[in-house]
């Protein structure tokens, strides 16, 4: 997979060379380019916002370093590019996007920041590529630099050969064919810590129990904390 970032904060992106994603980067698994959109603008301070037509608070970010920019990428490689454009205002970002996006050969990441793009942009990029908007959560970060590493994340240990045991994947709160539930509470060694007992049956080396109080435990979660996830659940 390709991973190419468009952003005035290059500098937000140096923890992807960290943990996963850099051995992912490093083994070749995925290919990261990360661009600084003022190298698409022309004047002298590399202004990338400007006000908005029909007034208002804040800055839009301007269209011509955008479509330079995305032109430029498109050379890059031969592979369609889905653009991603975090904003509060896209789609909502779940596992299931993520694994939608973690099936595209290259993704492109289009940050914006201030009140966001030109809406131009997006229709441009509509018409020639895929677009995908998200959103973190009905929050408001300053960019979408966060949001973008997030996605990233989420979305390069989907693929093949970046987590060692693919098996742990299928457990986890919102996995494929687990969308329903919470992850069950876990526990390591020591049995007992501060006085407090890792729960018996977890010790009893029995699987059929341990895999009930599990699913018990994951029930019990997802009831207490995100009822939503079980609306229309008939099991
Ligand atoms: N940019 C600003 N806020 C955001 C959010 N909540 N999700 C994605 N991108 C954002």
């Amino acid at each position: 997979m390709r991973l190419d970032v468009v952003t005035i904060f290059p500098d937000y992106f140096a923890p992807l060379g960290l943990s996963l994603v850099g051995k992912a980067i490093a083994s070749g698994i995925v290919e990261v380019g990360v661009h600084d959109l003022r190298d698409w603008t022309h004047d002298r301070h590399h202004t990338t916002d400007d006000t908005p037509y029909g007034g208002g608070a804040g800055m839009v970010m301007k269209p011509e370093p955008w479509g330079e920019a995305l032109d430029a990428l498109e050379g890059l490689s031969d592979a369609p590019m889905t653009i991603v454009v975090p904003t509060p205002a896209g789609r909502p970002f779940d596992q299931a996007l993520a694994y939608d996006l973690a099936g595209r050969s290259r993704l492109v990441f289009a940050c914006g920041r201030y009140e966001g793009i030109d809406q131009r942009v997006i229709d441009h990029c509509r018409d020639r590529y895929e677009v995908v908007e998200v959103s973190l959560g009905d929050y408001v970060l300053n960019g979408g630099e966060v949001a973008a590493l997030a996605v990233i994340e989420a979305v390069v240990r989907l693929l093949p050969g970046v987590i060692g045991n693919p098996d742990s994947l299928l457990e986890e709160s919102h996995s494929e064919g687990n969308e329903q539930l919470l992850e069950y509470p876990n526990y390591t060694k020591p049995a007992v810590w501060r006085e407090r007992e890792v729960p018996e049956v977890l010790l009893s080396g029995n699987h059929a129990l341990i895999a009930k109080w599990r699913r018990e435990r994951a029930m019990e979660r997802t009831r207490e904390r995100r009822p939503d996830l079980l609306e229309g659940d008939i099991s």
